[in-house]
């Protein structure tokens, strides 16, 4: 992530956009010479210019800040390509059916890779009258805590928020092939075919 548009970045999003220096500058109001600088890192865009720079270029400020930009092919997402940002800071937790950019308290949150887990985040899973009882055996104090379990399928996603000092445990409703994911605070996103 960057602190602030780069001149690399105003670069290659205006050659994709197919634009020269001399029409970015026209339709923001500055010289070709004040393009080129920010180009080659001589100076940078003024912070009132980064919304209509970013309009000018077909991103948002934030996509524009951080120089990236993303576009999903899939408008119609699948929810088993499913992606998780959590915030490191306040802990929220944003899901995405694709691609994108996500900000949270001033930090810009990658989507996290899920790994299968290992024996200290192993997953049980028990057949319960016509339900699954999940259970992670981990500990759930306020420094090291699994802080969410969720069951995610084609066309569904529940999300189960756990708090430290309670159970790392919930129950779902089986809905056909789908995927279990579950949050450690301190190891990350683990995984498993559900
Ligand atoms: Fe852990």
């Amino acid at each position: 992530m960057n602190a602030y548009v780069t001149g690399a970045t105003v670069k290659q999003l205006r050659e994709q956009r197919g634009l020269t220096q001399t029409e970015l500058a026209e339709r923001i109001g500055v010289s070709d010479k004040t393009v080129s600088k920010w180009e080659t890192a001589r100076g940078l865009p003024d912070v009132s210019l980064l919304q209509p720079l970013a309009q000018a270029l077909g991103i948002s400020v934030i996509e524009l800040m951080n120089g990236e930009h993303i576009v999903n092919k899939n408008v119609s997402a699948n929810l088993l390509r499913s992606k998780f940002h959590v915030c490191p800071v306040c802990g929220n937790v944003i899901h995405s059916t694709g691609g994108a950019v996500v900000s949270c308290c001033g930090i810009t949150l990658p989507a996290l890779e899920a790994e299968e887990a290992d024996a200290a985040h192993a997953i049980r899973i028990e057949d319960v009258e016509d339900e699954k009882f999940i259970t992670v055996a981990h500990p759930m104090t306020k420094e090291h805590y699994i802080s969410f379990i969720a069951y995610v399928t084609g066309d569904r996603m529940q999300l189960v928020k756990l708090y430290p000092e309670g159970n790392a445990e919930t129950r779902f409703q089986p809905r056909g092939f789908g995927m279990l994911y579950w949050y450690c605070n301190r190891h990350g996103l683990f995984k498993k075919k559900f």
